[in-house]
């Protein structure tokens, strides 16, 4: 099949509910894909941030094998290794509070399961457990509590009825650019209206905060040091379950192999998926004690989870991050595309904000510096101008204004150099 045939079937055939780029992948080797027509690029976006050790990893491919060879599934009512492996070694490499882990399939199921542990917590203590309060311009998923905790209408339309779970409140992000605060002030504001909300507007129990420790399908946000801070005093005086939503930030991606750790941040039950399989599909909820053992033997259950397979190669994958020194990595190119971006800004007036740590990082565009009005159209062009270039870079934000550098973290100093020239290249068309 040619590249026509296969998007000419997957409109007749495929629910066309994805935004696609126009583009069949058909291989892949650390940073670089390969298009059905043998054209080559240089990933910038790793399947959204999925695969962090890069393409076709021999390392993953043997491990997928060798447990492929001896079982490939027995369903969650059988004990297997790699996933007992795995879950022990969450407990390691996760903030201290962290302990026991149920094993899942994707982002939006880790969060759906991380709520039904904090609802089960809750009524354990004789609790309703009522209000879980997530922030504006967030993003969790795209279905159920995941979606209705989500804090973007646009993921929302014509779902109404589906997405308006009672008892979520959102309260404000702390999106320094858009805001003329110092953003120390702008930090502990948007903090102190979490603790607003608590105190005067939600009746009953507050189940769960939970948060993005950087958003990112809102468009790399990185909230101040003083929002964390504020925000751990207020939760912890309260005694209110903090979930830290890792599925996009973590294994490495900022630099760390959690975000957490850029601020200390200690939450009572974490999220993980994308780069935790490497492309596999897994997910985790990783809780502490006290959430935990609200559990009772028959309130969860997967088919899937905790797959051998999918397990094996998690495991692996951690392995793999630390042997090729893949985290030092993310924050040594990082630091090579901050640079180059900065540079660029000082020449393109559209580049309005340059934000985010390690390889996460996005380029806000605006048609106006004063203004900041989102330049949304120009920041689409631009995504297709790279790819003809050979780059594939990923966009999001609120207002679709964020060009989004998410490579893989194996790109090496010559492929992140030829990506800030092309990049240059194609600001300088517009
Ligand atoms: C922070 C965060 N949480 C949850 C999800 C949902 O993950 P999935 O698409 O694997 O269901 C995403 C996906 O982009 C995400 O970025």
């Amino acid at each position: 099949m040619n590249f026509e045939e296969i998007v000419k079937k997957d409109k007749e055939f495929f629910v066309q509910g994805y935004a696609r780029v126009p583009l069949v992948l058909v291989e892949g080797q650390g940073a670089i894909l390969k298009d059905i027509n043998g054209k080559e690029y240089i990933d910038c976006f790793a399947g959204i941030a999925v695969s962090n050790v890069g393409h076709a990893h021999d390392r993953l491919v043997q491990a997928a094998t060798n447990q492929m060879k001896k079982l490939i599934h027995t369903s969650g009512r059988f004990f297997n290794i790699p996933q007992t492996l795995l879950v022990e070694k969450l407990e390691e490499i996760t903030p201290t509070y962290l302990k026991h882990t149920y094993l899942c399939n994707s982002g939006t199921e880790a969060v759906e399961n991380a709520v039904k542990l904090v609802k089960k917590h809750a009524y354990s203590q004789g609790k309703p457990g009522g209000t879980l309060i997530a922030l504006e311009g967030s993003f969790h998923g795209r279905l159920g509590y995941a979606l209705s905790l989500t804090g973007q209408g646009k993921y929302k339309k014509g779902l109404a009825n589906y997405t308006n779970i009672p008892g979520i409140v959102h309260a404000p992000v702390p999106y320094s650019y858009r805001t003329k605060m110092d953003e120390d002030e702008l930090g502990t504001d948007c903090a102190l209206a979490v603790e607003e909300i608590i105190d005067k507007h939600i009746v009953g129990d507050v189940a769960a905060f939970i948060m993005e420790p950087i958003l990112g399908e809102g468009g790399i946000i990185v909230p101040p040091v003083s929002y964390f801070e504020t925000i751990a005093r207020i939760l912890k005086e309260r005694d209110i379950p903090f979930i830290l939503d890792e599925v996009q930030s973590g294994f490495g991606r900022t630099g760390k192999l959690f975000a957490a750790e850029h601020w200390d941040l200690n939450p009572d039950l974490m999220t993980m998926a994308k780069g935790m399989g490497g492309g596999m599909p897994i997910g985790a909820v990783i809780a502490s004690s006290k959430i935990a053992n609200s559990v009772e033997s028959g309130d969860f259950f997967s088919t899937y989870g905790g797959n051998p397979v999918c397990s094996a190669v998690a495991l692996e994958n951690i392995e793999i991050l630390r042997d090729e020194n893949l985290i030092q990595n993310a924050t040594k190119i990082g630091k090579i595309f901050f640079d180059g971006l900065l540079d660029l800004q000082k020449k393109h007036s559209l580049i309005g904000d340059i934000r985010g740590k390690g390889l996460m990082i996005g380029i806000e565009l605006v048609q106006n510096q004063e203004t900041k009005k989102p330049a949304s159209e120009e920041t689409n062009k631009i995504v297709n101008y790279l790819k003809d270039e050979g780059i594939i870079i990923g966009l999001g934000g609120i207002f679709g204004n964020v060009l989004r550098l998410q490579p893989p973290l194996c790109i090496n100093e010559d492929q992140a150099n030829k990506v800030l020239e092309e990049i240059e290249e194609v600001f300088g068309k517009l």
